[in-house]
């Protein structure tokens, strides 16, 4: 159910405006590229429209970018044409990796911008966590953001309409998700998002996707990590905050 088809069209005015350029992108991740040696291989795992991805290759690093939508992976190509920022990027889901690349073969996998709950379940997640793993070099780093699963299942289902209207490429658009929480943490969750795009003469054009989620504990992603050889060297988890990363590291 999750393809990112047609939300991937105009992904852009679901990304905050810091993100928005590849380069403060790349910048945000700065505590741990500073660790890496120069021209280090990343793989970005769920490029979504190319910013990160564009971003390091813009600092020299190696860069291939994955994902299992069709049309994120052209984005990113577009995006990495505009900058020329050279990188391969590629359609593949996770579990898919392994077909595509040897083992121990990056210095950083990136997972970010919520997108690991995408993979269906404790099953889903481990086997998507045990490609990203494999495929890290002895030493290399694993980056995950997430948002705060545990405040999203507390707020319940609900409709949550943008405050503002969002404005890309000269056009506004109004956003609205619909949160479908499931009565327990391993059941199937959906998020619908729509994006309203508004024309100067009064036309609305909507694009909207069912996105099915299967949420989990800060705790749970921790214990995972462990189980496929990664250890946590930092993890920015407050039940405060909406979002967090993890970092953690091949053994
Ligand atoms: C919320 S977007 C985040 C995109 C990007 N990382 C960002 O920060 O803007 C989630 C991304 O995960 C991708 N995705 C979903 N399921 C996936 C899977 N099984 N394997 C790889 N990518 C997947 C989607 O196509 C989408 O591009």
């Amino acid at each position: 159910m999750t393809s990112y088809s047609d939300l991937g069209e105009v992904y852009e005015y679901l990304i905050s405006e810091a993100k928005l350029a590849p380069a403060e992108f790349a910048a945000s991740f700065d505590d741990v590229l500073s660790l890496l040696p120069p021209h280090a291989q990343v793989l970005d795992s769920s490029c979504g429209t190319g910013q990160l991805a564009v971003g390091l290759a813009g600092r020299g690093m190696r860069v291939v970018a994955t994902d299992a939508s069709e049309t994120m992976v052209r984005r990113t190509k577009e995006l990495s044409e505009e900058f020329r920022a050279p990188l391969q990027a590629l359609r593949a889901n996770w579990q898919e990796l392994p077909d595509h690349f040897d083992d121990d073969t990056f210095d950083v996998v990136f997972c970010v911008g919520n997108s690991l709950h995408h993979a269906a379940g404790a099953r889903g997640r481990a086997a998507a966590l045990q490609s990203m793993s494999r495929l890290l070099r002895r030493g290399g780093r694993l980056v995950v953001t997430s948002r705060t699963w545990e405040l999203v299942r507390a707020r319940g289902s609900r409709l949550e309409i943008s405050d503002r209207l969002v404005r890309r490429n000269g056009r506004d658009a109004l956003v609205i998700y619909r949160w479908h929480i499931a009565p327990n943490w391993q059941d199937e969750h959906h998020i619908e998002i729509a994006i309203a795009q508004m024309d100067a003469d009064g036309s609305v054009l909507t694009r909207s996707e069912l996105l099915s989620s299967w949420p989990y504990r800060h705790d749970e992603l921790e214990a995972e990590l462990r189980q496929v050889g990664l250890q946590t060297e930092v993890s920015t988890f407050n039940l405060e905050a909406e979002n967090y990363m993890v970092v953690a590291r091949k053994a």
